[in-house]
């Protein structure tokens, strides 16, 4: 309705309909493309075609206005209100507007010559890293196909205990890497799990395989977080990093061999800490379209949230994390309504929220085991439990707080820790 009446105004306006006054390519367009699309819709880059010329996006402005219209291009889950996160893609209602007239006036050019398309790097984005590891072979993705999740060891072959202030993932064949996550692995579990394959790898979908701290991750589009004066993570010497790539198939056979970027840094003097929200128990009988879980937390003291990671398998439609204060006001964290797991992201908060000792930290997720769920994986449904596998299912996200030491970092988790225990039995 909105819509209609902004139009409306905008014609009004304008006073004429389409013909010369109906939105160009060249000055309208093109910068919301650029802007919005070209991250990923550029020659080798994840998306199956570029957006960058004028020819590119006319002969698909109707998708374009489809696809936008429907939010489901950019790709941005999050809910608008809820959560107010760095480097949103999101575009304005004004915007999809245009690109709507665009379409529907056959989409001119406009006069003169087409604006000049954004230069991206594809170097390092946030600086030259102390030292770059590389998965240890490369490894090959078929023409088509399933999707795949693999896990690779990358042995840090450390002398010594260091400090890491930041990672960057950086994709060798984007084409093909769709999102990957950095795990620690302190016990060096995975080597277990990738023993006898010739390239260090072994199959994982929903994590490493083993219980683990999350170093940093990358999807298309994504900008690594810079180094944080008083941050750091302590990696001890022994430790291995495992990195969970999700290939998709491009069409043509790819090869890939990705590296880590590593920042190295001081003892931290701030804290910082991820905690894990989840509920296991989950038991799903096939056909069942409403299924829902929820699990809850309460802060042992005074912290500031960062950002906040959720995850959950295929079924999983709605995520819900909210914060019930101690005054009894509510903090949205997040809320997705259409989870995509081809779309998982961190989220990270444009201003930390600050949580007061004893705020109730709530989750609530949804699941669609039905045979109308495009997304569900079986057909015709199963019973699905908890796991890590395609077939199973998981609900839980990833909470980052800042603490202002890392001795009540410490005691902030533990004591997270022991009261989920508890909950638990
Ligand atoms: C973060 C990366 C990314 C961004 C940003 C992005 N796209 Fe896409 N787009 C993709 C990928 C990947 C696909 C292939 C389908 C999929 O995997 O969801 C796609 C598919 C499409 C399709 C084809 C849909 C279909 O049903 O065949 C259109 C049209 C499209 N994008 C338009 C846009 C427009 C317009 C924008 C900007 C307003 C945009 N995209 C921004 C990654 C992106």
């Amino acid at each position: 309705m909105r819509l209609l009446i902004f139009c409306a105004l905008i014609t009004g306006s304008a006073g004429v309909l389409g013909g010369s006054t109906a939105p160009k390519f060249n000055k309208d367009i093109a910068p919301i493309l650029y802007q919005n699309c070209a991250g990923c819709h550029r020659p080798g880059e994840v998306a199956p075609f570029s957006l960058l010329s004028y020819e590119d996006a006319a002969k698909r402005a109707s998708l374009i206005a489809t696809v936008t219209k429907a939010r489901i291009m950019p790709p941005w889950k999050p809910e608008l209100g809820y959560g107010d996160f760095k480097d949103a893609r999101r575009l304005t209602d004004e915007q999809i507007t245009l690109i709507q007239k665009w379409a529907a006036s056959h989409a001119p050019e406009g006069d003169g010559p087409n604006p000049t398309p954004p230069t991206f790097t594809n170097g390092w984005q946030i600086g030259r890293p102390d030292k770059v590891v590389t998965m240890p072979a490369k490894f090959s993705v078929p023409a088509d196909g399933p999707d795949q999740y693999r896990c690779f060891v990358i042995p840090m072959n450390l002398d010594k205990d260091v400090y890491i202030s930041a990672v960057e993932f950086r994709p060798d064949d984007r084409r093909v890497v769709h999102h990957a996550i950095v795990f620690i692995d302190p016990r060096r579990q995975g080597r277990k799990l990738a023993e006898g394959s010739p390239d260090g790898s072994y199959s994982c979908f929903g994590g490493p395989g083993f219980a683990a701290g999350m170093l940093g991750g990358w999807a298309p589009g994504f900008t690594p977080a810079k180094p944080v004066e008083g941050y750091s993570t302590p990696l001890a010497k022994d430790t291995d990093l495992v990195v969970q790539i999700h290939y998709h198939p491009s069409g043509k056979p790819e090869q890939d061999q990705s590296s880590l970027g590593i920042f190295y840094g001081d003892a931290p003097t701030r804290g910082r800490t991820s905690v894990i929200i989840s509920n296991r128990d989950i038991d799903i009988q096939p056909g069942d379209a409403h299924y829902l879980i929820k699990a809850a937390l309460t802060t042992p003291s005074d912290a500031e949230l960062l950002r906040i990671t959720p995850h959950a398998h295929y079924l999983c439609k709605e995520m819900k994390i909210d914060a019930h204060l101690p005054d009894g006001s509510v903090k949205p964290l997040i809320w997705i309504k259409d989870w995509d797991f081809n779309w998982q992201n961190t989220y990270t908060y444009k201003n930390p929220i600050a949580l007061p000792k004893g705020t109730r930290i709530e989750m609530e997720y949804t699941y669609d085991n039905s045979a109308a769920n495009p997304r569900n994986p079986a057909h015709p449904p199963v019973h699905v439990t908890y796991g890590e596998q395609t077939t199973d299912e998981m609900g839980l996200a990833f909470l980052t707080f800042s603490l202002p030491t890392p001795a009540e970092a410490l005691r902030f988790r533990q004591a997270m820790y022991l009261s989920k225990l508890a909950l638990e039995r």
